[in-house]
């Protein structure tokens, strides 16, 4: 994580591959000036795209130089783009052709010759996952991806990680023949962000919560990732994938871990990883017949997100129109460890749905109520802790107070910090800090081998489940509404009930 005394990244080469696709142009080039803008990218720096499209070093750069002021999330200041843009180059070529990495590896000869960034050298696997294998291979095999002479040399992969638990054992196990656990860098951009991060910051710098962060005093823990985007123009993609596959496994396992997690005996990052991996490999694996009962998948069918008419999921361009592909997904998960042990923790996440909301909410056990007998349970205010991530970033707390007035009357009320209230923070699009901490040799914030596998383990019997299962138990939603009515069900058989996506 960036700290306040934060110097200059090393000095380096970062070579995106997939450099003509959305994500370099809307978020990686964007966060490296941000960067620039931060005084944290080295001045000795050099860019090189490369893609399979036409383009040359000089048409990169143009390209670069006109996307990056529709992109950027702060006011554009010229010198710092001249800055970032002065050393650019663009290479041509496939992922399967070895000539592309004789042009990669001449270029970063001439850059390295001029610029002085001492070898280090970052490669960004910023293509679709059926690049990942490849590009590394032919990294490793090329020996540009070699550490020598106090060099070093790092890999970022995007997501998605795997598609199942094999493949992502798979993956592993590739590149960890090709290079070593410390050069592998699995990003996950929701670590990327502040509210996130300040989870850990929440539960092990403040003496309140530590105390009362178990089974003892929590009821059950709830976890939403809510979009109210629908799958849009990503049908092939998605329709491939699913709302397991897609957030589960990555998103919604980090802040699981990060909320339930042992604490690291040091804030670095083998032991916060570890910590990490601990919890999710202490996740309860259920048997396909559990994983049906725990589990609610559904697909949105037509309605309407802010008065605008949404098509059905299976009407949308490239997916199947007998799809059972699920758009939502909500699960009960059990995890068996001495201080969870009882503590259901519910996920949800889901497309076209009412709104965009992500939080963590944690829901403590109820107070002995004999002195408010008189009082339904249902008004007494359910004491929520709720880590709010989007769009609100924020930190809530609810409880019962007393209605002013002769009679003992109980009112809900709510304490909330918001950050933007003490803090000023620029926008940022994620990635700064995960490219910065790659920079200088800071994992913390990226999964290891071991979360990742013990991640897609977790989910691999409601995959199996739900494969064996085809259409069969697939629940549908209104596109706008809060989800299934099933998913409501999963929470009421124990007595419980979401809060409202709102
Ligand atoms: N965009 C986002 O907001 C976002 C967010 C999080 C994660 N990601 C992840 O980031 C990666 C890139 O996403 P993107 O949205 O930028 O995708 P994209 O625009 O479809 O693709 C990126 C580029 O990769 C190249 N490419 C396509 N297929 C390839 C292959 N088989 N091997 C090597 N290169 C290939 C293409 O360039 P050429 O045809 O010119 O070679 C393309 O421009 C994906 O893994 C995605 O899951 C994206």
């Amino acid at each position: 994580m960036i700290a306040k005394t934060a110097r200059p990244a090393d000095p380096c080469s970062l070579v995106i591959f997939g450099a003509s696709g959305d994500l370099t142009h809307r978020l990686l080039v964007p966060a490296l000036y941000n960067l620039g803008v931060a005084g944290l990218l080295p001045d000795a720096f050099a860019l090189v795209g490369v893609a399979r499209s036409e383009s040359s070093s000089e048409r990169f750069r143009e390209d670069l130089a006109k996307s990056l002021p529709k992109f950027a999330t702060r006011k554009i200041d010229n010198a710092v783009v001249e800055k970032l843009l002065a050393c650019v180059a663009y290479v041509q070529g496939g992922p399967d052709d070895p000539q592309t990495y004789d042009k990669i590896a001449q270029e970063l000869a001439r850059i390295e010759r001029e610029r002085k960034t001492g070898g280090n050298r970052l490669f960004y696997l910023a293509t679709p996952p059926a690049g990942f294998v490849p590009i590394g291979c032919h990294l490793g095999e090329s020996g540009l991806a070699r550490e020598a002479d106090g060099a070093w040399r790092r890999i970022i992969i995007e997501k998605p990680f795997g598609t199942d638990l094999a493949s992502a054992r798979a993956l592993n196990r590739k590149l960890l023949g090709i290079l070593k656990e410390d050069q592998i860098f699995r990003i996950d951009h929701y670590l990327g962000k502040e509210t996130v991060q300040n989870i850990l910051v929440l539960r092990f710098a403040n003496g309140l919560f530590e105390p009362i962060w178990n089974r003892n005093h929590i009821d059950h823990v709830q976890i939403t990732v809510a979009e109210a985007l629908t799958v849009g123009r990503r049908g092939s993609y998605y329709d491939a994938t699913g709302a397991l596959r897609d957030m589960v496994p990555n998103h919604l396992f980090q802040l699981l871990s990060l909320v339930a997690m042992e604490p690291p005996s040091r804030f670095a990052a083998d032991a916060v990883r570890a910590a990490k991996a601990e919890l999710l490999d202490a996740v309860q694996l259920e048997t396909r017949d559990e994983a049906l009962r725990n589990a609610v998948r559904a697909q949105y069918v037509e309605g309407a997100i802010d008065n605008r008419a949404v098509e059905a999921y299976r009407a949308t361009r490239d997916v199947a129109p007998d799809s059972t592909t699920e758009t939502y997904v909500a699960l009960k998960l059990m995890i068996d460890n001495w201080r969870w042990a009882g503590v259901p923790f519910y996920l949800r996440t889901g497309k076209a749905l009412r709104t965009k909301l992500t939080e963590v909410a944690i829901k403590f056990k109820q107070a002995p109520v004999a002195m408010f007998r008189d009082t339904p349970i249902e008004n007494l205010t359910q004491n929520f802790l709720v880590l709010g991530i989007q769009p609100n970033e924020c930190i809530g707390l609810e409880f019962s107070a007393k209605v002013p007035g002769p009679t003992i009357s109980i009112g809900g009320v709510g304490m909330t910090f918001k950050y933007e209230d003490y803090f000023e923070a620029a926008p940022s699009t994620g990635y700064e800090t995960l490219i910065y901490d790659c920079m200088i040799g800071d994992a913390i914030l990226y999964p290891r081998a071991d979360g990742i596998e013990a991640g897609w383990h977790v989910v691999q019997p409601f995959m199996d489940a739900w494969r064996d299962a085809g259409g069969h138990g697939l629940a549908t939603y209104r596109a706008g509404s809060d989800g299934p009515s099933q998913a409501d069900r999963l929470l009421a058989q124990d007595g419980r009930r979401w809060r409202a996506i709102a």
